[in-house]
């Protein structure tokens, strides 16, 4: 029986016999003397085979990952030999009997490969997974979930589990679907979250539930979206946003410093979603940028330049500035490579002013646009943005979303860019906050109809009642919140409504009449009746999380079995074809 993992052995075990198991990492024959690092989660440890032992022959057939049985009497590497990049790099096990449990076949790659493509590791998977990097990823991942277990048990949390055969919920992605053989023509849908479940929770008198729990959302994929995903899913009942923003902010803090010994800030700032877009062009600021939007709509009001004229006179349109110090000398190309990068999110153009001398006034200054801009508003725009000697400055005029995507995205790669490190405007270390106050609404001009930000079962802030009446329905504020790190979104929650006669106004805004909302929502709006309490939850995304600790692009290598971009699984090849009598037992005709 294994008497230890590899990475346990240590100084103590001197002279003591230990039967580790594990793979042969890599094996090295020394003029006689035959060496393997073996390996198993815990790390590496090297194996000696003498030549003076029975051993020694055995040892000749290992080859990389073989999966082997050894026992030996631990010992001191040699002095001059001992590695210090290992942690048990001074000591060494010496071999006394080996058991082969399985031969490998020679593999696909190396495992230290590190040019592989994505596709190359996710259909070898298997073999993807031995290594170093993933096994620690998946291992964070662990500690972050048992982390927040033993955080929400401490705080009077209880676990439960809701159905993933389900009824549809609207979180704004589509459903996956399944048939069901025993009522034909009707189909489950796999949850896009528990959200509907754990509200009927805090109806049922739970007061705090939470569940670690699979989503799925059909929609396009990003580096920060599986179609299968985990969810560390909250709810409370009987408190206020307040309170729920800072139960959550602890929850995050003591993740981080128990998986990675990181001290977050005290105190998350708190920003409204206004503000957020206003000056960082998006609802999930990445403040290790330091550089934000300005808006300078009222300064170009009246400006010659008809493109800044018209979009600052128009109301769902604006003009921002993106003030990026020492940029001064930003080639023509660079220019023009962001004024491309721009026009991927629907700018136009992207106008420019180089500053070399501000105190000499428009002499001082270099741009294309210069010349359809007279003297006062120059000046303004000067005080404005607070133009210094050695700044570019971007513009762009365009509708509202466009500029916020254009410029919001242009911060950050300008920001996170080498440029942006090197002259300061990009700070390392991890920058939490929250974003209150989101619009309840938003018109979605493809299907000509409101759609909710968050999702339809969020609350209003109080008094909010009268725009809905008023059918003022952009100026209606939530009671919803996310929690961003660092430019991503980890977490999103809100109050809920709790009375039926809310719920039942706010499906109406979104175009779900009466009998629809019975049909889709009768369960909620019968459970509403019941005496519901107040009650507000959260949901994190657990990859999301695990990534950024793991310092990983993408939520792919958090993962173990994860899709392509593609929804697929490229090691067990789903989604598959299926026979022609599982579809006629499924009631289904494929087209
Ligand atoms: P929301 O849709 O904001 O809220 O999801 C909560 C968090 O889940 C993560 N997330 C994802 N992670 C990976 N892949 C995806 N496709 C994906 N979609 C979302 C994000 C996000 O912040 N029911 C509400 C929560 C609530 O109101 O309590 C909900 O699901 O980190």
């Amino acid at each position: 029986m294994r008497t230890c993992y590899v990475g346990q052995v240590c100084n103590k075990n001197l002279g003591q016999k230990v039967t580790l198991y594990g793979w042969v990492h890599r094996r090295r024959d020394h003029g006689g003397v035959v060496f393997i690092d073996l390996r198993d989660r815990t790390g590496l440890i090297q194996i000696v085979f003498s030549p003076d032992k029975k051993v020694f022959s055995d040892s000749e057939m290992l080859r990389n990952e073989f999966c082997i049985g050894i026992t030996g009497i631990v010992q001191l590497r040699p002095e001059g030999t001992v590695n210090i990049d290992m942690p048990t790099g001074n000591l060494e096990v010496l071999c006394d009997e080996i058991t082969v449990f399985n031969t490998a076949v020679a593999l696909p790659f190396q495992l230290e490969d590190t040019n592989l493509s994505e596709n190359t590791r996710l259909f070898n998977r298997v073999l993807d997974l031995r290594r170093a990097k993933m096994q620690k990823n998946l291992m964070t991942r662990y500690s972050v979930s048992s982390a927040a277990r033993c955080f929400l048990d401490k705080m009077g949390f209880i676990e439960i589990e809701t159905p993933t055969l389900t009824k549809s919920t609207p979180e704004g992605a589509r459903d996956y679907l399944v048939p069901s053989r025993v009522n034909a023509g009707h189909f489950f849908a796999l949850p896009q979250s528990p959200q509907l479940f754990k509200q009927m929770l805090m109806i049922s008198g739970f007061d705090r539930y939470y569940q670690i729990t699979k989503c799925f959302r059909d929609e396009d994929l990003r580096s920060d979206r599986q179609p299968e995903f985990t969810q560390i899913d909250c709810e409370l009942s009987f408190l206020e946003e307040k309170d729920i923003r800072c139960i959550f902010e602890d929850m995050i803090k003591f993740i981080f410093k128990r998986v990675k010994d990181i001290n977050l800030s005290e105190t998350f700032p708190v920003i409204s979603w206004k503000e957020a877009v206003y000056n960082y062009g998006s609802d999930k600021p990445d403040l290790r940028i330091n550089l934000k939007l300005i808006d300078v709509s009222d300064v170009v009001e009246n400006s010659d330049l008809k493109i800044f004229s018209n979009a600052a006179t128009s109301s769902d349109s604006r003009v921002a500035a993106l003030r990026v110090p020492c940029g001064v000398n930003f080639s023509r190309k660079e220019i023009d490579d962001y004024t491309k990068f721009v026009g991927i999110y629907g700018a136009k153009g992207l106008a420019y002013i180089k500053v070399n001398k501000v105190s000499d006034g428009r002499d001082g200054l270099q741009s294309p646009i210069l010349k359809n801009i007279d003297d006062s508003i120059l000046l303004k725009l000067i005080e404005r943005i607070k133009l210094t000697d050695g700044d570019i400055v971007f513009f762009v005029a365009d509708k509202n979303k466009i500029v916020n995507d254009a410029l919001g995205s242009l911060r950050i790669k300008i920001g996170s860019s080498e440029f942006g490190k090197a002259t300061g405007l990009f700070s390392e270390g991890w920058k939490p906050l929250w974003v209150i106050d989101f619009p309840m609404f938003e018109f979605d001009e493809q299907n000509n109809r409101y759609s909710a930000v968050h999702h339809p079962f969020t609350s209003i802030k109080d008094g909010h009642d009268i725009f809905i009446d008023n059918g003022e329905y952009d100026k209606v504020v939530s009671k919803a919140y996310d929690i961003v790190l660092n430019g991503w979104e980890i977490g999103g929650g809100s109050i809920r409504i709790s009375n039926n006669i809310l719920q039942e106004k706010i499906f109406k805004v979104l175009g779900i009449n009466e009998k629809e909302s019975r049909e889709q929502f009768g369960f909620l709006l019968d459970a509403l009746r019941y005496g519901a309490p107040p009650h507000g939850g959260i949901a994190f995304g657990l990859d999301r999380i695990v990534a950024l600790l793991t310092n990983s692009e993408s939520i792919r290598d958090v993962i173990a079995f994860p899709k392509t971009q593609r929804a697929q699984c490229l090691l067990t090849e789903a989604p598959s074809i299926v026979n022609d009598d599982q579809l006629k037992e499924l009631h289904v005709k494929l087209r």
